[in-house]
């Protein structure tokens, strides 16, 4: 899968992008992320690709045509025009199941933005689709494009040693991940739970997914509305719903 991203900063995409596992997935290949820097499309002295907003206002707006060159150029070169993302917190929130969706693609277009925004034009042109990483707001694009590859990244078949973990951990089935022990059996007091010593699967299992509801229904109950649950599994979250609310009652 091919990532390219639009930037004025592509010193820090690259190299943030070139540790750890999308490191590693690019050296075997099976991820590529190429920065492209939007300056180099400056037609300007200066290599200046901002000016100031129409209407007035603070700041500076990055110009629509460095943009659109950068955009064609790598078209050209590829022979594809491939969807382009635009960080923005006015976006739709990234989720799980939009990194799914997304990692069917075979090429991505990041565009950062920086200053007080992107012309509008840019985004219309390029028809870009527009997402967040949260309600807050940072200085830049860059930051959410690297969250937005690492997560896709780690769906890309190969890129993570063992590819169930990709499906086991949170999320899957919309519950959070069921907690995790290793060596020692016990340390400062604390020992792991018995279950995990047992050596039986299925117990095990079931332990772990009862863990995984329980904490999604403590940390995350909104997540449980869309949870893909057993009839034994819902009786379960039924029975811990009434325990907390009783819990609740009595305190
Ligand atoms: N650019 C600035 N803040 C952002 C955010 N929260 N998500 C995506 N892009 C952004």
């Amino acid at each position: 899968m091919n990532f390219y991203i639009l930037t004025l900063f592509p010193e820090m995409v690259e190299g943030g992008l070139a540790t750890s596992i999308t490191g590693r997935a690019m050296e075997k290949g099976l991820i590529a992320a190429k920065a492209i820097n939007i300056r180099d499309y400056s037609k300007e002295k200066h290599r200046h690709v901002d000016d100031a907003p129409y209407g007035g206002g603070a700041g500076m707006v990055m110009q629509a045509e460095p943009i659109c060159d950068a955009y064609e150029d790598l078209c050209e070169k590829i022979g594809k025009r491939p969807r382009v993302i635009y960080m923005t917190p006015q976006g739709q929130v990234f989720n799980q199941q939009i990194a799914a969706d997304l990692a069917r693609e075979e090429d991505l277009v990041f565009l950062c933005g920086h200053y007080e925004g992107v012309d509008e034009r840019a985004l219309e042109i390029l028809e870009a689709d527009c997402l967040s990483i949260g309600d807050y707001v940072l200085t830049g694009g860059e930051l959410p494009a690297m969250v937005m590859i690492d997560c896709i990244s780690r769906l890309v078949p190969g890129v993570l040693n063992n590819d169930a973990s990709a499906e086991i951990e949170s999320f899957h089935d919309n519950l959070l991940e069921y907690p995790q022990y290793t060596r020692p059996e016990e340390f400062k007091g604390l020992k792991v739970p018995e279950v995990l010593l047992s050596g039986h699967h299925k117990n095990i299992e079931e332990w772990r997914r009862q863990q995984s509801i329980q904490r999604t229904l403590e940390r995350r109950p909104d997540l449980l509305e869309n949870a893909v649950l057993s009839k034994k599994e819902k009786a379960f979250l039924e029975e811990l719903v009434e325990k907390s609310g009783k819990e609740g009652e009595t305190s």
